[in-house]
C-alpha cells in the first residue's frame, strides 16, 4: 500500500508540473483563430514556406543522435544534400513536450531501431524544441502550428520529387502524436500511417478530432497507451481510443518495471537529475514497445481485442478469429474497422517485452459449501520446451461448484503444454495439526493459448479428481490424450472456429 501511494505521489508531482499554469490558461488564442482561418483556405497558406519554424533533421544510422543535415522546405537542393533516398520509405519522428529543451534519449534509440529494421529508409526527426519547452498548455496549443509545419514540409517534399504518399509514416510521442495527427489532417493526401506513442492526455482528452490524433489522419493509425492513470482530464496519456487500433499494454495505466522500487534503484544509480525520466517511465514505455517491435522481430508480441481490461484479465479475450488479435508495433496488420478497436496485452518489465498468454478455466467441485476471496494460488506449467513454475495468482473468488477463468502469462516459450500443477497456499502461517483443510475436487482444467490458439484439456493425473486443499499438496493435471486425438473433437473445434456456420454444419 505504502509503495503504491508513494508512486502515486511522484506521478502527481509530475502531473502538477505538467499542469502548472492551467489556472491561467494561456492558450495562444490568436494563433488558434489564425489556424482555423488557414484551414479554410489551405491552398494559400500552404504556399508560404517561410512561415515554417520547425526544423527537419535528416538522421543517419551511423550518428543517430546528431543533427548533421536539415532538409529545408523551399530549398530543393537540401533533399539531395542530405542524401534523401526517394525510392525508400520515410519515417518522420515527432517529439513531445520538453522540460530541458533538448532531444530526449529515446530519439536516437528510435532512429537506430528504424534503420536497423529498414536500412535504406529515410529517418527525419522534427525539431520543434523551442515551442515544446513552454508551459505545458502553451506547448499543447502549439501542436496545431507544428502540425501545420509538418504538413507543409510533407506536401512540399512530395511535390518536389513526386514522392509516393504510401511511403510516409509519421511517429509521434505524447504531444508529438497530436502533431502527427494534425499534420496528417492537413496533407494533400492521406499519409500511409501514423503511430501514436502514448498521445498526451491533458488538453486533448475532450478535444475534437481536428485537434487530436484521430483515425481520419492517415490511411492507418495505430496507438499505444501506456500511462493513462487517474481521471481522464488528469491522465498523462490520453485514455480514449484515437486510432484504428488502440493497444493498452498491461491495461494501459501503468507499466511493469516502473514501480517505485525500480525507481528508487534508478535514482540511486543515475542520480536525481534523471528524476523526470524515471517518472516518465510508463509514458515512454510506448516508445520502447515500438522499438522492441522493430528490433526483436522473432519475439513479436500479440495484442487481443477485448471489451474491457477486466475481461482481458479473466483470460476471456485470447481469440484470433476475425482479426481479434494483431501484432503489436511495426508489423501490425493494418485492419481498419469503422470503430476504434481496443486491444490488450501483457508485457515483461524489460525488452524483449513479449509474453505468452494463457486462459485457464477450472471448475471447483465440493460436497460442502466453501467460499473464499483473494486466495494465493501458484500455478506451474510444463511444456515440451521448458517449464514455468510457481506463477503466482490471486484468485479473487473461490466458491463451491463454480467455474473460474483467469489469465496467466509466461515470459518464456515453454512450447506445447503437457502438465499443470495447482497449489493453494495458506495465507497464514498458523496451522493446527487437527485442522482439516477445505478441499476442492477438480476433474479437468482447460487451457487456451493466445499465441498458438491451441486449446488443451488436462485431466487429473490419477483417478477422476485431483484435490486442491488449502495449504496442501499441489493438484496435478496431465494433457488428456484421448480428447486431443479424437477426430470428432478436432472437427468440432474447426466448426467452432468458423463461428456462425457452426449451427448449420452440425446435424
Ligand atoms: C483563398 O485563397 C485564394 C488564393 O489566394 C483567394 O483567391 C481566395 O479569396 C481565398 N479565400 C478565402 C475564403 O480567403
Ligand atoms: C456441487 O455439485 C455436485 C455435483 O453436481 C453435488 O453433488 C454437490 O452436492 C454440490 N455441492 C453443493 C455444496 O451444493
Ligand atoms: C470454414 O469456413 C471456410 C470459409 O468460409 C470454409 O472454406 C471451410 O470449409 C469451413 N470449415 C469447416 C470445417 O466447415
Amino acid at each position: 500500500m505504502g509503495r503504491v501511494s508513494s508512486a502515486c505521489f511522484i506521478s502527481w508531482m509530475y502531473f502538477a508540473y505538467i499542469c502548472s499554469g492551467f489556472e491561467t490558461t494561456v492558450e495562444p488564442t490568436s494563433e488558434s483563430t489564425a489556424f482555423s482561418n488557414l484551414m479554410e483556405n489551405a491552398t494559400e497558406w500552404m504556399m508560404d514556406l517561410t512561415d515554417i519554424e520547425s526544423k527537419f533533421s535528416f538522421r543517419i544510422s551511423e550518428e543517430p543522435e546528431e543533427d548533421l543535415c536539415y532538409i529545408v522546405p523551399g530549398q530543393p537542393q537540401t533533399i539531395k544534400e542530405c542524401n534523401f533516398n526517394p525510392d525508400s520509405k520515410t519515417f518522420i519522428v515527432i517529439h513531445g513536450w520538453s522540460v530541458t529543451g533538448m532531444f530526449e534519449s529515446w530519439v536516437p534509440k528510435l532512429v537506430t531501431a528504424l534503420y536497423e529494421r529498414e536500412p535504406t529508409a529515410n529517418v527525419i526527426v522534427v525539431d520543434w524544441l523551442s515551442r515544446a519547452q513552454q508551459h505545458y498548455p502553451t506547448s499543447a496549443a502549439y501542436t496545431k502550428l507544428v502540425g501545420k509545419d509538418v504538413a507543409m514540409f510533407v506536401n512540399w517534399l512530395q511535390a518536389e520529387i513526386d514522392y509516393p504518399w504510401d511511403k510516409l509514416h509519421l511517429l509521434g510521442f505524447s504531444l508529438g502524436a497530436h502533431v502527427a495527427g494534425i499534420a496528417g489532417l492537413l496533407t494533400k493526401h492521406k499519409v500511409n500511417r501514423i503511430t501514436g506513442m502514448d498521445p498526451a492526455g491533458p488538453s486533448f482528452e475532450y478535444a475534437d478530432a481536428q485537434s487530436t490524433l484521430s483515425p481520419d489522419d492517415a490511411l492507418f493509425v495505430d496507438v499505444l497507451h501506456t500511462n493513462t492513470r487517474g481521471s481522464p482530464d488528469r491522465s498523462i496519456g490520453i485514455q480514449r481510443p484515437v486510432g484504428h487500433i488502440d493497444i493498452y499494454p498491461n491495461g494501459g495505466t501503468f507499466q511493469p518495471g516502473c514501480d517505485l522500487q525500480n525507481t528508487v534503484l534508478m535514482v540511486a544509480t543515475t542520480g536525481l537529475r534523471n528524476m523526470d525520466q524515471i517518472v516518465k517511465c510508463s509514458h515512454e514505455r510506448a516508445i520502447h514497445l515500438f522499438i522492441d517491435s522493430l528490433v526483436n522481430q522473432e519475439q513479436q508480441s500479440l495484442a487481443y481485442r477485448c471489451s474491457s481490461k477486466d475481461s482481458f484479465n479473466k483470460g476471456m479475450c485470447l481469440s484470433c478469429r476475425k482479426n481479434r488479435c494483431n501484432k503489436v508495433g511495426y508489423g501490425v496488420n493494418k485492419i481498419r474497422t469503422r470503430r476504434s478497436c481496443r486491444m490488450y496485452m501483457k508485457t515483461r518489465n524489460m525488452m524483449p517485452y513479449k509474453v505468452f498468454h494463457y486462459q485457464v478455466k477450472v471448475h471447483f467441485f465440493s460436497k460442502s459449501t466453501i467460499s473464499y476471496t483473494d486466495q494465493p494460488i501458484k500455478i506451474s506449467l510444463y511444456g515440451i520446451h521448458g517449464e514455468k513454475e510457481n506463477i503466482p495468482y490471486v484468485m479473487p473468488a473461490l466458491n463451491t461448484n463454480s467455474t473460474v477463468s483467469f489469465l496467466l502469462t509466461t515470459d518464456t516459450d515453454i512450447g506445447e503444454l503437457l502438465m499443470v500443477k495447482l497449489l493453494w497456499e495458506k495465507d497464514s502461517l498458523i496451522s493446527w495439526p487437527w485442522w482439516n483443510p477445505d478441499t476442492f475436487h477438480i476433474r479437468k482444467l482447460r487451457i487456451k493459448s493466445g499465441e498458438t490458439q491451441s486449446k488443451v484439456i488436462f485431466r487429473a493425473k490419477e483417478g477422476e479428481f485431483s484435490y486442491l486443499s488449502r495449504g496442501g499438496e499441489a493438484a496435478i493435471f496431465v494433457k488428456d490424450k484421448e480428447a486431443q486425438s479424437s477426430r470428432k473433437n478436432q472437427r468440432l473445434h474447426k466448426l467452432k472456429m468458423n463461428g456462425s456456420s457452426f449451427k448449420q454444419n452440425t446435424e
